[in-house]
Protein backbone atom coordinates (compact mmCIF):
# COMPACT_ATOMS: atom_id res chain seq x y z
CA UNK A 1 0.00 0.00 0.00
CA UNK A 2 1.34 3.46 -1.43
CA UNK A 3 -0.02 6.09 1.26
CA UNK A 4 1.02 3.77 3.99
CA UNK A 5 4.53 3.31 3.14
CA UNK A 6 5.20 6.81 2.62
CA UNK A 7 3.14 7.52 5.64
CA UNK A 8 5.66 5.25 7.64
CA UNK A 9 8.67 7.43 6.07
CA UNK A 10 7.15 10.36 6.69
CA UNK A 11 6.70 9.35 10.48
CA UNK A 12 10.26 7.43 10.62
CA UNK A 13 11.85 10.71 9.56
CA UNK A 14 9.54 12.88 12.16
CA UNK A 15 10.79 11.07 14.80
CA UNK A 16 13.89 11.11 13.76
CA UNK A 17 14.32 15.06 13.80
CA UNK A 18 12.16 15.29 17.28
CA UNK A 19 14.40 12.96 19.19
CA UNK A 20 18.05 13.84 17.24
CA UNK A 21 20.89 11.92 17.12
CA UNK A 22 21.04 10.88 20.77
CA UNK A 23 17.93 11.57 22.16
CA UNK A 24 16.09 8.23 24.03
CA UNK A 25 12.34 6.69 23.93
CA UNK A 26 10.88 4.98 26.42
CA UNK A 27 7.74 3.07 25.42
CA UNK A 28 5.37 0.31 27.42
CA UNK A 29 4.35 -2.54 25.22
CA UNK A 30 1.65 -4.80 25.63
CA UNK A 31 2.00 -7.49 22.20
CA UNK A 32 -1.18 -5.72 21.16
CA UNK A 33 -1.60 -3.88 17.88
CA UNK A 34 -1.03 -0.46 18.47
CA UNK A 35 1.78 -0.77 20.84
CA UNK A 36 3.98 -2.97 18.31
CA UNK A 37 3.36 -1.28 15.30
CA UNK A 38 4.16 1.78 17.52
CA UNK A 39 7.43 0.17 18.81
CA UNK A 40 8.74 -1.19 15.54
CA UNK A 41 8.22 2.60 14.19
CA UNK A 42 10.40 3.55 16.94
CA UNK A 43 12.81 0.64 16.48
CA UNK A 44 13.33 1.54 12.34
CA UNK A 45 13.50 5.06 12.94
CA UNK A 46 16.07 4.73 16.06
CA UNK A 47 17.12 1.43 16.95
CA UNK A 48 18.03 0.27 20.39
CA UNK A 49 17.68 4.11 21.52
CA UNK A 50 14.12 3.01 22.41
CA UNK A 51 13.50 0.85 24.62
CA UNK A 52 10.34 -1.04 25.07
CA UNK A 53 8.91 -2.41 28.64
CA UNK A 54 6.61 -5.13 29.01
CA UNK A 55 5.18 -5.42 32.43
CA UNK A 56 3.47 -8.50 33.78
CA UNK A 57 0.60 -8.01 35.28
CA UNK A 58 -0.64 -11.42 36.34
CA UNK A 59 -3.20 -11.24 34.38
CA UNK A 60 -2.26 -11.67 30.87
CA UNK A 61 -3.24 -14.42 28.47
CA UNK A 62 -1.87 -18.03 28.85
CA UNK A 63 1.69 -18.10 27.83
CA UNK A 64 1.46 -14.61 26.74
CA UNK A 65 3.95 -12.76 28.10
CA UNK A 66 7.11 -15.51 26.80
CA UNK A 67 5.04 -15.06 22.89
CA UNK A 68 5.12 -11.12 23.19
CA UNK A 69 8.52 -11.59 24.23
CA UNK A 70 9.40 -13.52 21.44
CA UNK A 71 7.65 -11.73 19.02
CA UNK A 72 8.91 -8.00 19.97
CA UNK A 73 12.71 -8.85 20.72
CA UNK A 74 13.59 -11.91 18.43
CA UNK A 75 11.48 -11.70 15.71
CA UNK A 76 11.27 -7.45 14.96
CA UNK A 77 14.76 -7.05 17.03
CA UNK A 78 13.19 -4.40 19.28
CA UNK A 79 15.33 -3.55 22.55
CA UNK A 80 12.49 -4.68 24.85
CA UNK A 81 12.46 -5.23 28.86
CA UNK A 82 10.05 -7.97 30.23
CA UNK A 83 9.26 -7.04 34.20
CA UNK A 84 7.88 -9.81 35.96
CA UNK A 85 5.42 -7.73 38.42
CA UNK A 86 3.10 -10.62 38.54
CA UNK A 87 3.15 -11.75 42.31
CA UNK A 88 2.94 -7.86 43.20
CA UNK A 89 -0.43 -7.02 41.27
CA UNK A 90 -2.13 -10.85 42.20
CA UNK A 91 -1.15 -9.79 45.71
CA UNK A 92 -2.77 -6.17 45.30
CA UNK A 93 -5.78 -7.57 43.41
CA UNK A 94 -7.18 -10.06 46.70
CA UNK A 95 -9.96 -8.45 47.92
CA UNK A 96 -10.90 -6.36 45.46
CA UNK A 97 -14.24 -6.96 43.73
CA UNK A 98 -15.59 -3.88 42.50
CA UNK A 99 -14.51 -3.70 38.62
CA UNK A 100 -13.53 0.13 38.66
CA UNK A 101 -11.47 -0.36 41.99
CA UNK A 102 -9.44 -3.33 39.86
CA UNK A 103 -9.00 -1.02 37.06
CA UNK A 104 -7.57 1.72 39.05
CA UNK A 105 -5.03 -0.62 40.90
CA UNK A 106 -3.89 -2.16 37.66
CA UNK A 107 -3.70 1.58 36.41
CA UNK A 108 -1.66 2.90 39.43
CA UNK A 109 0.36 -0.02 40.29
CA UNK A 110 1.35 -0.33 36.61
CA UNK A 111 2.87 3.21 36.64
CA UNK A 112 4.42 2.80 39.53
CA UNK A 113 6.12 -0.18 38.59
CA UNK A 114 7.43 1.15 34.66
CA UNK A 115 8.86 4.74 36.65
CA UNK A 116 10.78 2.07 39.08
CA UNK A 117 11.62 0.65 35.46
CA UNK A 118 12.99 3.37 33.83
CA UNK A 119 14.62 4.80 36.66
CA UNK A 120 16.81 1.29 36.00
CA UNK A 121 17.08 1.44 32.59
CA UNK A 122 18.91 4.75 32.66
CA UNK A 123 21.02 3.80 35.31
CA UNK A 124 22.39 1.20 33.55
CA UNK A 125 22.58 3.27 30.30
CA UNK A 126 24.74 5.32 31.87
CA UNK A 127 28.38 4.11 31.36
CA UNK A 128 27.29 3.40 27.87
CA UNK A 129 26.92 4.60 24.51
CA UNK A 130 23.10 5.72 25.08
CA UNK A 131 23.87 7.36 28.01
CA UNK A 132 21.80 10.48 29.16
CA UNK A 133 18.33 11.04 30.13
CA UNK A 134 15.40 9.81 28.79
CA UNK A 135 13.21 12.24 27.50
CA UNK A 136 10.57 10.98 25.13
CA UNK A 137 7.61 8.17 25.73
CA UNK A 138 5.95 6.37 23.22
CA UNK A 139 2.59 6.31 23.20
CA UNK A 140 0.00 3.87 20.77
CA UNK A 141 -2.76 6.69 20.61
CA UNK A 142 -5.30 6.22 18.24
CA UNK A 143 -7.66 8.51 16.44
CA UNK A 144 -10.61 6.76 18.61
CA UNK A 145 -8.82 7.02 21.53
CA UNK A 146 -8.16 11.08 21.13
CA UNK A 147 -11.86 11.60 20.67
CA UNK A 148 -12.61 9.09 23.60
CA UNK A 149 -10.31 11.07 25.95
CA UNK A 150 -11.98 14.59 24.37
CA UNK A 151 -15.17 13.53 25.93
CA UNK A 152 -13.37 11.86 29.10
CA UNK A 153 -15.38 14.13 31.35
CA UNK A 154 -18.78 13.47 29.73
CA UNK A 155 -21.71 11.10 30.56
CA UNK A 156 -20.63 8.04 28.47
CA UNK A 157 -17.23 8.06 28.86
CA UNK A 158 -17.16 7.47 32.50
CA UNK A 159 -18.48 4.48 31.98
CA UNK A 160 -15.18 2.40 32.26
CA UNK A 161 -12.04 4.11 32.77
CA UNK A 162 -10.34 3.00 29.65
CA UNK A 163 -6.21 2.11 30.79
CA UNK A 164 -5.08 3.58 27.57
CA UNK A 165 -5.58 7.07 27.92
CA UNK A 166 -6.23 7.21 32.27
CA UNK A 167 -2.83 5.66 32.79
CA UNK A 168 -0.61 8.24 30.97
CA UNK A 169 -2.16 10.67 32.18
CA UNK A 170 -0.05 10.72 35.82
CA UNK A 171 3.05 9.30 33.56
CA UNK A 172 4.01 12.29 31.55
CA UNK A 173 4.46 14.33 34.68
CA UNK A 174 6.05 11.71 36.91
CA UNK A 175 9.15 10.86 34.56
CA UNK A 176 9.18 14.30 32.63
CA UNK A 177 9.01 12.84 29.37
CA UNK A 178 7.56 14.45 26.30
CA UNK A 179 4.68 12.57 24.52
CA UNK A 180 5.27 11.10 21.12
CA UNK A 181 2.24 9.54 19.39
CA UNK A 182 2.86 8.39 15.96
CA UNK A 183 -0.88 6.61 15.37
CA UNK A 184 -2.71 9.80 17.01
CA UNK A 185 -4.24 10.30 13.33
CA UNK A 186 -4.96 6.43 12.25
CA UNK A 187 -7.85 4.08 12.49
CA UNK A 188 -7.50 0.56 14.21
CA UNK A 189 -7.39 -0.57 10.36
CA UNK A 190 -4.85 1.82 9.22
CA UNK A 191 -2.64 0.96 11.98
CA UNK A 192 -2.99 -2.76 11.16
CA UNK A 193 -2.31 -1.44 7.31
CA UNK A 194 1.26 0.58 8.89
CA UNK A 195 2.08 -2.68 10.72
CA UNK A 196 2.05 -4.89 7.20
CA UNK A 197 4.09 -2.06 5.51
CA UNK A 198 6.73 -2.51 8.57
CA UNK A 199 6.82 -5.69 7.68
CA UNK A 200 4.94 -7.27 11.08
CA UNK A 201 3.42 -10.38 10.43
CA UNK A 202 -0.06 -11.00 9.72
CA UNK A 203 -0.92 -13.18 12.62
CA UNK A 204 0.39 -9.54 14.97
CA UNK A 205 -1.42 -7.28 12.75
CA UNK A 206 -4.64 -8.79 13.01
CA UNK A 207 -4.83 -10.21 16.53
CA UNK A 208 -7.56 -8.85 18.62
CA UNK A 209 -7.94 -6.02 21.11
CA UNK A 210 -6.96 -7.08 24.66
CA UNK A 211 -7.80 -4.98 27.78
CA UNK A 212 -4.98 -3.18 29.89
CA UNK A 213 -6.35 -4.83 33.13
CA UNK A 214 -6.55 -8.03 31.30
CA UNK A 215 -8.51 -11.03 32.69
CA UNK A 216 -8.70 -9.30 36.25
CA UNK A 217 -11.94 -7.47 34.38
CA UNK A 218 -13.09 -10.99 33.19
CA UNK A 219 -13.42 -12.88 36.21
CA UNK A 220 -16.30 -11.27 38.04
CA UNK A 221 -15.46 -9.81 41.71
CA UNK A 222 -12.34 -10.89 43.37
CA UNK A 223 -9.28 -12.44 41.27
CA UNK A 224 -6.98 -14.86 42.67
CA UNK A 225 -4.53 -17.00 41.37
CA UNK A 226 -6.67 -20.26 41.35
CA UNK A 227 -10.09 -18.09 39.04
CA UNK A 228 -6.62 -16.52 36.75
CA UNK A 229 -5.38 -20.18 35.67
CA UNK A 230 -8.54 -21.05 35.15
CA UNK A 231 -9.99 -18.32 32.92
CA UNK A 232 -6.50 -18.56 31.24
CA UNK A 233 -6.60 -21.68 30.61
CA UNK A 234 -10.63 -21.90 29.12
CA UNK A 235 -9.90 -18.66 27.26
CA UNK A 236 -6.93 -20.76 25.33
CA UNK A 237 -8.78 -23.68 24.28
CA UNK A 238 -11.66 -20.88 22.84
CA UNK A 239 -9.22 -19.12 21.01
CA UNK A 240 -7.14 -22.35 19.74
CA UNK A 241 -10.31 -23.95 18.97
CA UNK A 242 -11.52 -20.42 16.75
CA UNK A 243 -8.29 -20.38 15.15
CA UNK A 244 -8.66 -24.18 14.48
CA UNK A 245 -12.13 -23.29 12.35
CA UNK A 246 -10.56 -20.37 10.68
CA UNK A 247 -12.67 -17.87 12.33
CA UNK A 248 -10.15 -15.65 14.08
CA UNK A 249 -10.33 -13.07 11.09
CA UNK A 250 -14.46 -13.23 11.12
CA UNK A 251 -14.36 -12.34 14.49
CA UNK A 252 -13.86 -8.54 16.63
CA UNK A 253 -12.80 -10.08 19.74
CA UNK A 254 -13.18 -13.20 22.00
CA UNK A 255 -12.33 -14.57 25.15
CA UNK A 256 -13.75 -16.85 27.86
CA UNK A 257 -14.69 -15.06 31.04
CA UNK A 258 -15.14 -16.85 34.67
CA UNK A 259 -18.27 -16.55 37.01
CA UNK A 260 -17.65 -17.40 40.11
CA UNK A 261 -20.73 -18.50 41.87
CA UNK A 262 -20.37 -22.57 41.73
CA UNK A 263 -23.09 -24.87 39.53
CA UNK A 264 -23.49 -28.43 40.40
CA UNK A 265 -22.35 -31.09 38.37
CA UNK A 266 -21.67 -35.01 38.00
CA UNK A 267 -18.16 -36.17 36.92
CA UNK A 268 -17.54 -39.57 36.63
CA UNK A 269 -19.94 -40.52 39.49
CA UNK A 270 -19.06 -37.91 41.56
CA UNK A 271 -21.24 -35.09 42.22
CA UNK A 272 -19.35 -31.58 42.09
CA UNK A 273 -19.28 -27.84 42.46
CA UNK A 274 -17.38 -26.10 39.54
CA UNK A 275 -17.02 -22.46 38.74
CA UNK A 276 -19.13 -21.40 35.45
CA UNK A 277 -16.90 -20.08 32.35
CA UNK A 278 -18.98 -17.87 29.89
CA UNK A 279 -17.46 -17.78 26.58
CA UNK A 280 -17.47 -14.30 24.45
CA UNK A 281 -17.12 -13.48 21.06
CA UNK A 282 -18.45 -10.48 19.10
CA UNK A 283 -18.36 -8.59 15.92
CA UNK A 284 -18.01 -4.73 15.50
CA UNK A 285 -16.57 -2.10 13.62
CA UNK A 286 -16.19 0.44 16.49
CA UNK A 287 -16.52 -1.48 19.46
CA UNK A 288 -19.27 1.10 20.40
CA UNK A 289 -21.71 -1.66 19.30
CA UNK A 290 -21.22 -5.28 19.10
CA UNK A 291 -23.06 -8.07 18.06
CA UNK A 292 -22.25 -11.64 19.31
CA UNK A 293 -20.84 -13.94 16.24
CA UNK A 294 -22.98 -16.90 15.36
CA UNK A 295 -21.12 -19.99 16.21
CA UNK A 296 -22.09 -23.28 14.69
CA UNK A 297 -24.04 -26.31 17.48
CA UNK A 298 -20.44 -28.33 16.63
CA UNK A 299 -18.14 -25.63 17.23
CA UNK A 300 -20.08 -24.69 20.72
CA UNK A 301 -20.25 -28.01 21.99
CA UNK A 302 -16.78 -28.90 20.92
CA UNK A 303 -15.21 -26.10 23.11
CA UNK A 304 -17.65 -26.54 25.93
CA UNK A 305 -16.67 -30.52 25.96
CA UNK A 306 -12.42 -29.40 25.80
CA UNK A 307 -12.89 -26.62 28.80
CA UNK A 308 -15.37 -29.19 31.12
CA UNK A 309 -12.57 -32.10 30.45
CA UNK A 310 -9.39 -30.00 29.94
CA UNK A 311 -9.95 -27.23 32.64
CA UNK A 312 -10.28 -28.51 36.74
CA UNK A 313 -12.93 -26.77 38.31
CA UNK A 314 -15.03 -25.69 36.00
CA UNK A 315 -18.26 -27.61 35.40
CA UNK A 316 -21.13 -24.91 33.36
CA UNK A 317 -19.78 -23.89 30.31
CA UNK A 318 -22.18 -20.87 28.55
CA UNK A 319 -22.02 -18.49 25.96
CA UNK A 320 -22.92 -14.77 25.89
CA UNK A 321 -24.96 -13.64 22.87
CA UNK A 322 -26.13 -9.85 24.10
CA UNK A 323 -25.35 -6.87 22.00
CA UNK A 324 -23.27 -4.38 22.84
CA UNK A 325 -26.03 -2.56 24.12
CA UNK A 326 -27.38 -3.15 26.11
CA UNK A 327 -24.65 -5.53 26.97
CA UNK A 328 -20.75 -4.09 27.01
CA UNK A 329 -18.03 -6.60 25.36
CA UNK A 330 -16.35 -6.89 28.51
CA UNK A 331 -17.93 -8.96 31.64
CA UNK A 332 -17.28 -6.09 33.71
P1 LIG B 1 -16.60 -2.52 26.51
O1 LIG B 1 -16.53 -3.61 27.53
O2 LIG B 1 -16.60 -1.13 27.11
O3 LIG B 1 -15.26 -2.63 25.69
O4 LIG B 1 -17.72 -2.72 25.53
C1 LIG B 1 -14.98 -1.93 24.49
C2 LIG B 1 -13.53 -2.23 24.12
O5 LIG B 1 -12.66 -1.67 25.11
C3 LIG B 1 -11.89 -2.67 25.74
N1 LIG B 1 -11.79 -2.35 27.17
C4 LIG B 1 -10.67 -1.91 27.76
N2 LIG B 1 -9.45 -1.67 27.27
N3 LIG B 1 -8.76 -1.02 29.41
C5 LIG B 1 -8.48 -1.24 28.10
O6 LIG B 1 -7.34 -1.04 27.69
C6 LIG B 1 -9.95 -1.23 29.99
O7 LIG B 1 -10.15 -1.01 31.18
C7 LIG B 1 -10.97 -1.69 29.11
N4 LIG B 1 -12.27 -2.02 29.30
C8 LIG B 1 -12.75 -2.42 28.09
C9 LIG B 1 -12.62 -3.97 25.48
O8 LIG B 1 -11.75 -5.09 25.54
C10 LIG B 1 -13.21 -3.73 24.10
O9 LIG B 1 -12.26 -3.96 23.09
Amino acid sequence: NWTMSAFMDQEIERIRNLVGEKGQVLGAVSGGVDSTVAAKLMKEAIGSRFWAVLVDNGVMRLNECEQVQKDLSEHLGINLTVVDASQQFLDGLSGIEDPEKKRKFIGSKFIDIFEAEAKKIEEAAADSDRAGKIEFFLQGTLYPDVIESLSFKGPSATIKTHHNVYATLPIIPALCLCLIEPLRSLYKDEVRELGRALGIPEQLVMRHPFPGPGIAVRILGEVTPEKVEIARRADHIFISEIREAGLYNQISQAFAALDPSRAVGVMGDKRVYGYMIILRAVTTTDFMTAESFEFSWPFLQRVTNRIINEVHGVCRVTYDITSKPPGTIELE
